[in-house]
């Protein structure tokens, strides 16, 4: 038994028996929920063009004073308490967003930290786009196998209406704000498991979606860069052909990869971006549209949050049973994409 064990209860590296899963789920969404009506009293949009373009009826929108840090720190209260664990139990922080507290430094997941008080934790921000909870989980489930921790907090954090150009209609009605967190834990136990991930990327759609100004390559110039330059900038068109090819792409992957079948799959929980993007793969995939969660019509695009407040939903409705296999698959800015098949 290595001193490594002793020290810290975690798993030998040479150890056996290692099963890696995610205990817990929780999740918030701002009370402030804005209805397709609501939005277009101040932009030029419709509730028809909103729901027949994309399946989105409302979004929440955190209140004026309430960062990507504080709703993420909500989530992970919820989590930690289903998991029956404190926050000093926590040996690592994931968090992923595309609207940090801060550009660049300090991570917000270091915020996160303090605020729960999570005094044994490491903590670091991972930035993958919308794909960024897929990413984090996988991660966890390495960093666990490795000895490295043994019960990590993964956070999808999104504070977008915040980073949204709110007179720009093509990009304005997509998003929402919240959080979504997960506990991954190791188990004896081999019922639930995170068992097999897909992660990609194709840098060279880097500039379809993205935030241009603020940065080292178009840094913010005194006088001359607005907010709007700063804002959110998406190539609808580009992203939603990208995202279709990918999605069926990692759904097909992943069935060949582990010899499962769409019958071994209780549910496919994509990133919840458009609903046209998911009946469009559903039909390239003969899979029936049902297979696939939807709550985007709810809370809109929450980038990297989508997928744990989708599951944070799911668990709460009694959808999600120990044992049961779920698919998760994300696509987003990098560009990323990646899947995951988990034992729930
Ligand atoms: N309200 C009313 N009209 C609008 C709006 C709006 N909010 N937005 C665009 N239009 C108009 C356009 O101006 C255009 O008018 P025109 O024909 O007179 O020029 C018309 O509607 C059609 O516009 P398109 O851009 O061709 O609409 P499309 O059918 O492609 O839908 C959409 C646009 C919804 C953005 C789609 O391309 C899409 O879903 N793309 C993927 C987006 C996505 O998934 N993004 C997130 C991925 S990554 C992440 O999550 C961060």
């Amino acid at each position: 038994m290595s001193i490594f064990l002793v020290y810290r209860g975690f798993r030998d590296p040479e150890g056996e028996g290692m099963n890696v899963y995610i205990k817990s789920v929780g999740a918030y969404t701002p009370k402030r929920r804005v209805s397709n009506d609501e939005l277009s009293k101040t932009m030029d949009t419709s509730d028809e063009w909103i729901k027949s373009h994309t399946g989105i009826e409302a979004r929440h929108v955190a209140a004026e004073g309430i960062t990507t840090s504080d709703m993420a720190v909500e989530a992970a209260k919820v989590a930690l308490e289903r998991a029956g664990l404190s926050a000093e139990d926590l040996d690592m922080i994931i968090l992923t967003t595309a609207s940090p507290d801060f550009i660049g430094f300090p991570s917000t997941s270091c915020i996160v930290q303090d605020k729960i008080g999570a005094k044994n934790a490491g903590a670091f921000d991972l930035t993958a786009g919308c794909t960024g909870f897929i990413y984090a989980v996988d991660n966890a489930k390495n960093m666990i196998l490795a000895g490295t921790a043994k019960n990590v907090l993964v956070v999808g954090s999104e504070a977008l209406t915040k980073i949204s150009n709110m007179q720009d209609r093509d990009t304005a009605v997509l998003f929402g704000d919240g959080a979504g967190a997960v506990i991954v834990s190791a188990s004896e136990n081999e019922e639930s498991s995170i068992e097999h991930a897909i992660l990609k990327a194709d840098g060279s759609g880097a500039e379809v979606l993205m935030r241009k100004y603020g940065g080292i390559k178009y840094p913010f110039v005194d006088g001359k860069t607005t907010f709007n330059d700063m804002a959110l900038y998406m190539d609808g068109r580009a992203v939603y052909s990208f995202a279709v090819k990918v999605n069926t792409e990692l759904i097909k992957g992943l069935m060949e990869r582990t010899n499962l079948t769409i019958d071994d799959i209780e549910w496919i929980v994509p990133h919840q971006a458009n609903i046209r993007i998911l009946q469009a793969t559903a039909k390239r995939l003969k899979v029936p549209v049902e297979k696939f969660y939807f709550n985007l019509m709810e809370y809109a695009n929450t980038s990297s949050a989508s997928i744990p407040i989708a599951l944070n939903e799911m668990y709460e409705k009694g959808k999600l049973k120990r044992g049961n296999r779920i698919l998760l698959t994300g696509f987003g800015a990098g560009l990323t994409y990646g899947g995951t098949i988990i034992k729930w």
